[in-house]
């Protein structure tokens, strides 16, 4: 499985089920926490957007993942039957990965203020933002014996950053969201999270203007003058989503090689 990978085994997640989402191809974020959860033992089912079966089908034998349902999360009726679908698989659930963005084109560009609509603004904040909150709910519902729900966010919901514009309000959002859940699901025994990673060569940021500069900055900028890698946010998810996050919750965790911390860089004072 995961060729692509070298994603330490193990059996952290063994005996354990959950839900993976947002895998478009092998380059999601989605994929490289999937494979790094099978590499552990977990037992998955994936929901992909439909129309996508094509691509998630290979990568779903290939980490042994017998469920694979389509969920388009602004559809009720799509959310009920894939999530009585996991309810039919598996019954109870342990994990839940929320990895699940979208905002059209126009609106991660140039000018926050000119280019936001009320119609991008609330597509993003819906599929970006709500989506969470749905699926915590009917995830929740799935997790008796308690459990570990994670997102992904990005550091433009902290900091403005060049073109991520309605995306960095969406994930400001989101992260209030993970807070506000994680205090409602605390006693029920379910821990919610945050992973915050720098840029990453996705298909999500091939959509953002200036994507690429967002990667060679998310480097050059960084403490560690490093690349984010998929190991390292896999990682980071298996902690999460595993027993050895057992008193985390209600955090947005950066693996960014240490981009969020950084002021201005060496060459920028040397200007000085
Ligand atoms: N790539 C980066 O640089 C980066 C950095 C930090 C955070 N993130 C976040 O990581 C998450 C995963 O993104 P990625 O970079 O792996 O890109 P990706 O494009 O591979 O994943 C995004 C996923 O969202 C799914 N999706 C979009 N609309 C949907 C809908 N209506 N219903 C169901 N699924 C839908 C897509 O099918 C896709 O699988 C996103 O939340 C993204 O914002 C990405």
């Amino acid at each position: 499985m995961a060729e692509d990978y070298q994603m330490p085994k193990g059996e952290l997640m063994k005996g354990k089920r959950g839900v993976v989402t947002g895998i478009a191809n092998h380059q999601s974020i989605a994929w490289g926490i999937a494979s790094q959860l099978a590499a552990q033992g977990a037992e998955m089912a994936f929901l992909h957007l439909p129309g996508m079966e094509r691509r998630i089908q290979p990568l779903a034998e290939g980490a042994g993942v017998k469920t694979v349902l389509p969920v388009d999360v602004t559809d009720d009726a799509s959310m009920d039957a894939a999530f009585s679908g996991v309810e039919k698989a598996f019954g109870a659930i342990d994990f839940f990965v929320h990895a699940i963005a979208f905002a059209d084109r126009n609106e991660l560009k140039g000018s926050f203020v000119e280019n936001t609509t009320r119609e991008g603004f609330l597509l993003a904040m819906n599929i970006s933002a709500f989506s969470f909150v749905d699926c915590a709910k009917r995830a929740a519902a799935l997790m008796p014996n308690g459990g570990s729900i994670v997102t992904l966010t990005y550091m433009g919901s902290e900091r403005a950053i060049p073109n991520y514009n309605t995306m960095g309000v969406a994930k400001a959002a989101l992260e209030a969201a993970v807070r506000y859940a994680a205090r409602d699901l605390g006693p029920k025994g379910i821990r919610v999270n945050a992973l915050s990673p720098g840029a990453m060569r996705t298909l999500s940021l091939a959509g953002i203007s200036g994507g690429r500069s967002m990667l060679a900055k998310g480097r050059s900028l960084s403490a560690m003058q490093a690349d984010t890698s998929m190991e390292g946010v896999a990682g980071a998810a298996l902690w999460l989503v595993s027993d050895l996050g057992l008193s985390t919750t209600g955090e947005v965790i950066h693996v960014d090689a240490g981009f969020h911390i950084m002021g201005f860089t060496e060459d920028e004072a040397a200007e000085g």
